[in-house]
């Protein structure tokens, strides 16, 4: 299914209401919910972990699709796969042993994504094919929501295009997805397209129509 979708983040949601926004974004057109997992020590912040996950999936009726930037992975995956993701992507630059990562993501029965930095090139991608559904491309330096694209990245995407082929795998692209950027990206092969602050600038649980405006413009 190659037709284009949006997983806002909620990184740049209200903390103190992710329930109510997720269910406005979600009314107004969200296709994934993209839960940004951060442990100050791989990224330069903080966020919130499995207990968080659990406490919002009772408000996801599309798809919880956790993005861990923690290391180490392995101890937490279990714990977020109970919480109820559906997709759990780790980073590749995490740890030295991606490949039983994937396995144990699979193992406890979610999808698993291979999420790649900007720095990183694909030759750690070609040789996990057959274990991933999902690479997440950043188009940012993870930790922070509302930072510039980084256009090197869309070279990377075409490869990474050419080297997927017709399996069945995601490409999402996290970090700096505007309406000027995602058109860049979808035609470099890009499918599922995070979007933090693009989405919810302006708009509040309040005002959802802004959500589902700033949505459909990406
Ligand atoms: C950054 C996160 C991204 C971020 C995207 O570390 O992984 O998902 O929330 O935010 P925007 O869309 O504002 O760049
Ligand atoms: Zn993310």
């Amino acid at each position: 299914d190659r037709r284009v979708k949006i997983a806002p983040s909620i990184l740049s949601a209200d903390f103190a209401d992710f329930g109510r926004e997720i269910e406005a974004i979600e009314a107004q057109g969200a296709d994934w919910v993209h839960v940004d997992v951060m442990d100050g020590h791989f990224v330069p912040n903080l966020t919130f972990g499995p207990q968080m996950c659990r406490a919002i999936r009772p408000h996801v009726r599309t798809v919880m699709d956790v993005h861990l930037m923690i290391a180490p992975v392995d101890p937490y995956i279990d714990a977020f796969a109970e919480a109820g993701a559906d997709v759990i992507s780790a980073h590749l630059e995490a740890g030295p042993h991606i490949h039983r990562t994937l396995q144990a993501i699979r193992g406890a029965g979610c999808k698993a994504g291979l999420a790649i930095n900007p720095g990183t090139g694909l030759d750690g991608v070609e040789y996990l094919l057959d274990m991933i559904d999902l690479v997440c491309v950043m188009t940012v330096n993870p930790g922070f929501g509302g930072q510039k694209f980084i256009e090197s990245q869309v070279a990377k995407v075409k490869a990474l295009r050419a080297m997927i082929g017709d399996r069945p795998i995601h490409i999402e692209i996290d970090g700096g997805m505007t309406p000027e950027t995602a058109p860049l990206m979808a035609a470099a092969g890009a499918d599922v397209f995070v979007a933090g602050s693009a989405v919810f600038r302006g708009g509040s649980v309040a005002k959802p129509e802004v959500y589902g405006e700033n949505i459909r413009a990406i």
